[in-house]
């Protein structure tokens, strides 16, 4: 068994720094934001799992439904010889498209990208123990900032799946996005897991599980400032207030203050006064409509070369080329 190696890209302080920075700038925005990336701590990520198994959270049941049935499409379809998996945190997916791609004998190369090293050492030596005659090579970073490392040569695919672009606004996306077609060399393909517009009901439902599993995670923002930044949220003046938007067609998942109070933060060197009522909005999860999708990759340079979707039509999987 190869051993597989890890780079670290993102430098100690990092952690840090950009959580003040985005805690700060989150805050004194309108409405107030908390950014959606600092809920993965331990704790986090443990909740998050268990949403992937509550019945009402369909996104990773569909997806998964989808690779169980395409992967080897997926597979043929991109010719990758190199993997690369944005986001990948505990790579349980990304088996059903390694499966396919070893089956086909053409994959040299696996690169899983995230920011928590500690998921990402455990799970590029499990992947590399499964898989011998893949390299693995994980890169600690975070896939906004360091596009620019992913590992050159072959024919890549780069992989981001779970419907995390839909955490990000428009902007963020055509930026995302645009600098993602740049670094893609003719032959590479990109492979997207959106989740697609449906029933409002259906939507509250699988952001407001009756387990109260996703309000946990929700909340888990004011432990982790409280925890990091010395802050005293108090999660009792707070409710859950998960909405659809149907305008923006993205979920919102806020806390509401239910009494007025301060709020410090002496890590973020904040004091926020918060009106009875008022909202911190923690994460949006955008869904897509599969025209508007293929016009968003076609502006940052991204033709859709195939897609694939679940019987139901709830999840889609993304093929896309440069040019
Ligand atoms: C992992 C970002 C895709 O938006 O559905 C699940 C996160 N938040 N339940 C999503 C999430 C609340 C999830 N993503």
């Amino acid at each position: 068994m190869s051993e597989p190696q890890l780079k670290v890209l993102l430098d100690p302080d990092w952690e840090t720094g950009s959580l003040v920075d985005d805690v700060r700038r989150g805050l004194l925005s309108h409405p107030r934001t908390l950014p959606p990336r600092w809920l993965y701590d331990d704790r986090g990520s443990a909740l998050f799992d268990q949403i992937t198994r509550l019945p009402e959270y369909y996104p990773f049941l569909a997806e998964r439904s989808i690779l169980e049935q395409h992967a080897a499409d997926i597979a043929a379809a991109s010719g990758a010889t190199t993997l690369v998996e944005l986001g990948s945190g505990t790579s349980e997916k990304t088996r059903l498209l390694l499966d396919a791609f070893t089956a086909k004998g053409q994959l040299t190369r696996f690169t899983p990208v995230d920011v928590s090293e500690g998921t990402l050492r455990e799970a590029a030596a499990r992947i590399a123990a499964a898989y011998p005659g893949v390299e693995v090579v994980g890169l600690v970073g975070d896939f906004t900032l360091h596009l620019g490392h992913l590992p050159s040569g072959g024919r890549r695919m780069v992989a981001f799946l779970g419907g995390t672009i839909g955490n990000l606004y428009r902007e963020e996306r055509a930026a995302f996005l645009g600098a993602l077609a740049d670094l893609l060399e003719p032959g590479d393909s990109f492979l997207l897991g959106t989740d697609l517009v449906k029933s409002a009901d259906r939507l509250i439902a699988a952001y407001d599980d009756s387990a109260g599993v996703t309000e946990a995670f929700i909340r888990n923002a004011l432990t982790v400032v409280n925890r990091e930044l010395g802050a005293d949220f108090d999660q009792s003046a707070f409710s859950y207030v998960p909405f659809w938007d149907p305008h923006m067609e993205r979920m919102d998942l806020r806390l509401r203050a239910e009494v007025p109070q301060r709020v410090r933060l002496p890590g973020a060197g904040l004091e926020l006064d918060l009106a009875m009522g008022e909202e911190l909005r923690v994460e949006i999860s955008t869904k897509f409509r599969p025209e508007r999708l293929a016009a968003e990759l076609e502006a940052a340079g991204l033709g859709v070369a195939q897609a694939w979707t679940d019987d139901a039509g709830d999840f889609a999987l993304t093929l896309a080329t440069k040019g």
